[in-house]
């Protein structure tokens, strides 16, 4: 009895850390999510480097939404996005869409663009 019972915590165990270590992965290709980023015409309303537009739709560049908020909101819009569901954009390709924004780089800090400074 004892026995089996500490096999069962092994066990537990085992499966606990292989999904730990799978969750830390990146699991989308940001390459095809690139691909999918444009030709689903995400970017007509986030912009072509995910930067969002007051009238459009928000920036979702680096977006911070866990991946399953990320795949909920595209099958279930908060607002007035339009709905993607599974036989549009698969849970594998929201993955690599997801991967792809999240790689995005940072935009670079207002003042250091000559343009945006403001003359004094
Ligand atoms: C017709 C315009 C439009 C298109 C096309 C569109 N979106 Fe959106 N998106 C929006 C708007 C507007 C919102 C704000 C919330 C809402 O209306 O649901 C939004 C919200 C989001 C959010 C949540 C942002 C946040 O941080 O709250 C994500 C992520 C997102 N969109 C991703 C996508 C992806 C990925 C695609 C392509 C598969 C896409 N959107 C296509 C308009 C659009």
């Amino acid at each position: 009895m004892k026995q089996s019972s500490l096999t069962l915590v092994a066990l537990v165990l085992a499966i606990g850390s292989a999904s730990a270590q799978q969750a830390a992965q990146p699991s989308g290709n940001a390459e095809h999510g690139k691909t999918l980023y444009r030709e689903t015409g995400c970017y007509q309303c986030h912009g072509l480097a995910g930067q969002g537009a007051i009238m459009t739709g928000p920036r979702v560049s680096r977006t911070e939404l866990p991946l399953d908020a990320f795949v909920n909101q595209l099958r279930h819009p908060a607002n007035q996005m339009p709905p993607y569901e599974a036989a549009i954009v698969s849970d594998r390709d929201a993955a690599d869409i997801y991967a792809y924004l999240k790689q995005m780089p940072v935009p670079p800090d207002a003042n250091s663009i000559p343009l945006l400074k403001v003359a004094r």
